[in-house]
């Protein structure tokens, strides 16, 4: 829902190698704007923060003007500023939060330093309109696998649990560093899941029996996982057989999805909720959004999940929630914050 009256907001994010400008009223996005510097890291099978940092620098501007002309507004229409505060790289974080201080100084403008993980959810009132009273945030990214009970994305978050050691799409890059994919391996071991058999090789699904299932119930854990197709892998090459990708992929991809799609169902069903809004670059996976929609809908869940251009970082997600913390009237960060590398996802914005 927007009116006239709801604050504009220029919101950026710069947390890894996405440079995103976007302006955002209300819940209606007006502009969103994206330059990455993923091509840079082919080659060295990750991210350099450092170059990253650089490419930030110099894509800022011409992503805001970019932005600013898609809206068709003037800088000095803006009401406030959302730059994304954590977390993220330090390095990468600093050029956005000082573009975006200098901005809001000389606007005159308050500025919020905002959760670029929970901006991940609040993207979603962009697509799918006023987010539900109370809701279960899946965050499925690089960095983050959590399940969150949202009571109110601006005001009231409680982490009820997350991965122990590799995030989801931490453990598709290694999977696909393994099978000698390019970097990032996450779309290329999803890419090629889909043409094998997941019930070909089952893989082992962390915290999900005995003492761990209760104790761990709304926690992920997948390094055991990859070390399991290591594993399988290494007992392939010593018998000289040519392992196949393929089914590889797709078991390995089912034992990570089964987990994120059970617990999910499950935390929604213990906390008295109906949806599931999912955010972040690993809900771009396909297995997730078929097994989570049939799971979902057994269970009589509604599953909200943002379309593909969303899912990776986006300015869009930033602006959004901004707009969400300037419209519950939470009060704009001071101007002394800097960059949190570890922000808490109980923490929306920085004080
Ligand atoms: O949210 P994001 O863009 O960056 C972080 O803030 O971490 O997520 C990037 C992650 C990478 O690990 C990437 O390999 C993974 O999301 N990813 C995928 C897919 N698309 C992106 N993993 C599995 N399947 C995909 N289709
Ligand atoms: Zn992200």
């Amino acid at each position: 829902m927007t009116t006239q009256t709801d604050p504009l907001i220029l919101g950026i994010e710069s947390t890894c190698d996405e440079t995103g400008v976007a302006l955002v009223r209300g819940g209606t996005l007006l502009a969103d704007r994206t330059a990455t510097s993923m091509d840079e890291y082919a080659r060295y099978g990750g991210i350099i923060p450092e170059i990253a940092s650089r490419a930030h620098l110099e894509s800022f501007l011409p992503t805001m003007e970019a932005a600013l002309a898609e809206a068709g507004v003037e800088l000095n229409e803006v009401d406030a500023v959302a730059v994304a505060a954590g977390p993220g790289l330090v390095g990468s974080l600093t050029v956005g939060i000082c573009a975006g201080k200098a901005l809001a100084s000389a606007l005159g403008v308050p500025i919020y330093g905002v959760n670029h993980v929970l901006g991940h959810l609040a993207v979603d009132e962009l697509v799918d309109g006023p987010m539900p009273e109370k809701f279960i945030g899946l965050v499925v990214s690089g960095g983050h696998s959590n399940l969150l009970l949202v009571n109110d994305l601006a005001t009231d978050v409680v982490e009820l649990g997350g991965t122990l050691d590799d995030a989801a799409g931490e453990a598709f890059d290694k999977v696909g560093r393994l099978l000698g994919l390019p970097y990032p391996g996450g779309p290329h071991v999803d890419r090629l899941s889909q043409e094998g058999d997941r019930e070909a090789i089952r893989f082992p699904r962390g915290l999900a029996a005995g003492k761990d299932k209760e104790r761990y119930k709304y926690d992920f854990s997948f390094s055991g996982l990859k070390t399991a197709v290591s594993r399988y892998l290494k007992a392939l090459e010593v018998e000289g057989t040519e392992p196949n990708a393929a089914d590889i992929c797709a078991g390995f991809s089912e034992a990570v999805n089964d987990s994120l799609t059970a617990k999910a169902v499950r935390a929604c069903l213990d906390h008295d909720c109906d949806t599931i809004v999912v955010g972040g670059g690993f809900s771009a996976n396909s297995r997730l959004r078929q097994l989570l929609t049939e799971r979902a809908e057994a269970a009589g869940i509604t599953v909200r999940m943002p379309p593909l251009r969303f899912c990776t970082d986006n300015g869009a997600q930033i602006a959004a929630m901004g707009s969400q913390l300037a419209r519950a009237g939470v009060a704009p960060s001071s101007w002394e914050f800097s960059p949190d590398s570890q922000m808490s996802l109980e923490h929306m914005s920085m004080p």
